[in-house]
Formats: C-alpha cells, sequence, structure tokens
C-alpha cells in the first residue's frame, strides 16, 4: 500500500518536473526569439545609416567646391565604398538571423538612427563637418550595437567591431582633412 503510493507520488514528481521544465524552455525560446527580432531591427536601423552615409559621401563627392578639392573627393568616394561595403555586411547578417533587410529606400529616414544632411552648401569645409557629424553618430550608435551583442552574439559582435574601426578611422581622416584646410 506504502509502496504504491510512493510511486504515485514519484511518478507525479516527475510529470511536475518535466511539466515546468518544458515551460521554462518554452520561455527561453520565447525570450531568444524576442531578443533577435529586436537585435535584427537594430542591424536593420544600422543599415539604413549605411545607405544615408554611402549617399551623404556620394552626393559630397560630387558636388564639393574648394581648395584640396581632389584630396577630399578622393576621400570622400574611397569612405562611400567603405559605407556600402558595411550595408552588404548588415544585410548578409541580418538574412543569417532570419530576418529581411529593408527593402524600400523611403524606409531608410525612418529607420535610420543619424539621417541624412541635405549638403546645400557645397563648401569643402561644411561638406567634411556634415560628413564628421555622421561619423560620430554611427559611432556612438555602433558602441551601443557592441555593448548589446558583447555576451549574446559573438558573430555580430566581431562584424560590429570591424565596422565600428573604420567608422572611427573615417572620422580621423575627415578631421585630419579639415586641420590643413
Ligand atoms: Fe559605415
Ligand atoms: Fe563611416
Amino acid at each position: 500500500m506504502f509502496k504504491s503510493k510512493s510511486k504515485i507520488v514519484m511518478v507525479l514528481g516527475l510529470i511536475l518536473i518535466s511539466l515546468v521544465g518544458g515551460y521554462l524552455t518554452l520561455q527561453r525560446k520565447k525570450t531568444e526569439k524576442a531578443n533577435v527580432s529586436k537585435l535584427v531591427e537594430s542591424l536593420n536601423k544600422a543599415f539604413a545609416d549605411e545607405w544615408l552615409a554611402y549617399y551623404q559621401y556620394w552626393i559630397g563627392a560630387q558636388i564639393v567646391s574648394g581648395p584640396m578639392q581632389s584630396e577630399v573627393i578622393a576621400e570622400l568616394k574611397e569612405h562611400a565604398i567603405d559605407e556600402l561595403r558595411h550595408a552588404d555586411m548588415l544585410a548578409k547578417r541580418i538574412i543569417q538571423l532570419n530576418g529581411i533587410p529593408i527593402l524600400e529606400p523611403k524606409q531608410w529616414y525612418e529607420a535610420s538612427n543619424c539621417g541624412f544632411l541635405v549638403p546645400t552648401d557645397p563648401n569643402i569645409k561644411k561638406i567634411l563637418q556634415q560628413n564628421v557629424k555622421g561619423e560620430q553618430c554611427a559611432i556612438s550608435a555602433y558602441k551601443k550595437l557592441l555593448e548589446t551583442t558583447k555576451d549574446t552574439d559573438t558573430t555580430t559582435y566581431q562584424m560590429i567591431h570591424e565596422i565600428l574601426a573604420n567608422e572611427i578611422e573615417h572620422e580621423k581622416d575627415l578631421l585630419n582633412l579639415l586641420k590643413v584646410l
């Protein structure tokens, strides 16, 4: 009698443990899914920034005018290529995470962290200053992303680390040009 009672208690205990285990796994999966979709959203914001940064440099290189024009144009074009490469890296990572990179260019403005500074003045210093602002914004956005991913996603962390190093270099290049103008 005692034996069968304790057996029932044991079985009930096991059922309870397995139910709690299942519930916790489900909750963990839900949290992981929510975290990944939040990360994809942040990566898409950075993706929008990169396209706008690409255009900021590209259009700046077309219209800029002033001293050292050819050196500045070469630098702006080089940075534009880097920004496009960053957009490419971000799109690939978003897809790896089962997300979709922003499909419509008009959403770039809405999603962007850093926006776009319309280069109405082609003065070489003004153009460079606008690009410095863009880089400073990108650096702070990537630093936040680095913090978000450092303990949770090594692949994204390493990619952001690489992009951030480029943005810091870009800012330095622009500030050096502004110094000699
Ligand atoms: Fe970039
Ligand atoms: Fe940059």
